[in-house]
């Protein structure tokens, strides 16, 4: 696969939609177990996880509902710091199984501030599933419970994560060329 332009940076093929559709598949094998006979209600947050959350509940042979947020921190490359709730929670969460599904936990700064809002409406059981983790770029102590890759502190595109706004729609995942 060539290298792609978006905006004025270069990105590199880093894992294949082949790869990426065999660990959505385990993903979503383990969370038909774990919660075998259970209804879990999946929040995807906007709008990187929309991809993700796709594939994922089309690989569950659970029953499962789907809600979304919208979330943003992000800003280029780096985090602005500050999260904005865009659209919230409608729900009534209170006794519900919730999986929370992200594109990418980089610093944990977005789970740390949706956790305690989620929390707050008494959910029966609350864990997070993840397309990508980078444990090294965390700042706020956030554990992933499902988690289809584990990357190194770079910056990537593709598959619902975007570099300002483009890159979304790309099969493959892309890595920002040193
Ligand atoms: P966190 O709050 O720092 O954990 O980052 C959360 C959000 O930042 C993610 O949901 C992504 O939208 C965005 N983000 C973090 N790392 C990347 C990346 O490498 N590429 C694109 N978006 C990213
Ligand atoms: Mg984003």
């Amino acid at each position: 696969m060539a290298d792609i332009q978006i905006h004025d940076k270069i990105f590199t093929s880093y894992i294949s939609a082949e790869r990426i559709k065999q660990r959505v598949t385990d993903i979503a094998g383990k969370i038909n177990t774990d919660y075998a006979g259970k209804k879990p209600l999946v929040i995807g947050i906007l709008n990187g996880s929309f991809i993700f959350a796709a594939d994922l509940i089309r690989a569950l042979t659970i029953e499962v509902e789907i809600s979304f947020v919208k979330l943003a921190s992000y800003q280029g490359v780096s985090s602005t710091g500050s999260v904005d709730t865009l659209i919230s929670l409608k729900e009534d969460i209170g006794g519900r199984d919730i999986i929370i599904v992200e594109d990418i936990v980089d610093s944990g700064q977005t789970m740390s501030a949706f956790l305690p809002e989620v929390y707050q409406r008494k959910p029966a059981s609350v864990k997070i599933a993840t397309f990508l983790d980078k444990p090294s770029a965390r700042k706020y102590a956030i554990k992933t419970n499902y988690a289809a890759f584990e990357i190194e502190n770079t910056f990537v595109v593709g598959c619902g994560l975007d570099y300002n706004g483009l890159g979304r729609n790309l099969p493959d995942l892309y890595i920002l060329k040193p």
